[in-house]
């Protein structure tokens, strides 16, 4: 009996200036099998399907269990983490592209430093000099906890602006994970202190007014942070803060 296989086309590019092509592989099915072991597979013998010797395909992976964010790309079109994309609960051929709003490196490989730099923007952290002992620190309760554990689930991966129409070099928008975490930080007891700084800086170009409230992003977040929610929590707080710093003049 023909042993089960399972078929990936991979769009392939050597660097930012090279032509995109397609490379198909057709590999051996095994239980489990997700579509980044089928890389590691792909990698261990890189040839095509036609019998093609070719490169390892370059990607972006670590901790193999949706954590740390880093394996997101295009899987049928949508836009997801490949570790845990399961072989089985895709249609064949799989089709596998890099993300599309963010600057090709290799493959299926992108830079996605934009976040980071987002992050930076609105001051996504809690500032506390770790060098002295402060002391116990403000209470959080419980309810906080449980209002604030879900924002806290961001892997960073991106999926939320890759999907979102806004998220364009003409609104330059910092896109919704940026947001979310804004509404988290602020509601931390210690974050907080720098609440009206974070607001500020949604509030001018490519703040959130951008956001067009299409809520393409909740659909895709795989850690499903409230997003919308959060999106219309700091909306509010940006008119106030707008407004007050209008009042001091
Ligand atoms: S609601 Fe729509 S426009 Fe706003 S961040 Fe989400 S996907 Fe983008
Ligand atoms: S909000 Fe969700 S989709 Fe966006 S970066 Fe965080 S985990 Fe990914
Ligand atoms: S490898 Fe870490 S989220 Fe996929």
């Amino acid at each position: 009996m023909d042993k089960k296989t399972v078929i990936f086309e991979i769009r392939r590019q050597a660097n930012p200036d090279a032509p995109a092509v397609w490379e198909t592989f057709e590999l051996e099915w095994r239980p489990g099998m997700n579509v980044t072991s089928a890389m590691m597979e792909i990698a261990a013998n890189p040839v095509t399907a036609d019998g093609k010797p070719t490169t390892p395909i370059t990607y972006d992976s670590n901790c193999l269990e949706e954590i740390c964010g880093s394996c997101a790309m295009r899987i049928n079109g949508k836009a997801r983490m490949a570790c845990s994309a399961l072989v089985d609960n895709l249609d064949q051929p799989i089709r596998i592209e890099p993300l599309s709003k963010f600057p090709l490196v290799r493959d299926l490989q992108v830079d996605r430093s934009v976040l980071f730099e987002n992050l930076k923007r609105v001051k996504g952290w809690i500032p506390v000099d770790g060098t002295y002992d402060l002391g116990p620190g403000p209470r959080v309760y419980p309810e906080q906890q449980e209002a604030n554990y879900p924002l806290s689930n961001c892997i960073s991966c991106t999926c939320c602006m890759e999907v979102c129409p806004q998220f364009n070099e003409s609104t330059n928008f910092v896109g919704a994970a940026t947001i979310a975490q804004v509404k988290l930080f602020n509601n931390h007891p210690t974050g907080k202190v720098l609440k009206e700084e974070r607001l500020r800086a949604l509030s001018g170009d490519g703040g959130i007014q951008e956001c067009g409230f299409a809520q393409n992003c909740v659909e895709a977040c795989p850690k499903k942070l409230p997003l919308t929610n959060a999106i219309s929590d700091v909306g509010r707080d940006v008119i106030v803060q707008v407004a007050k710093d209008f009042l001091r003049g």
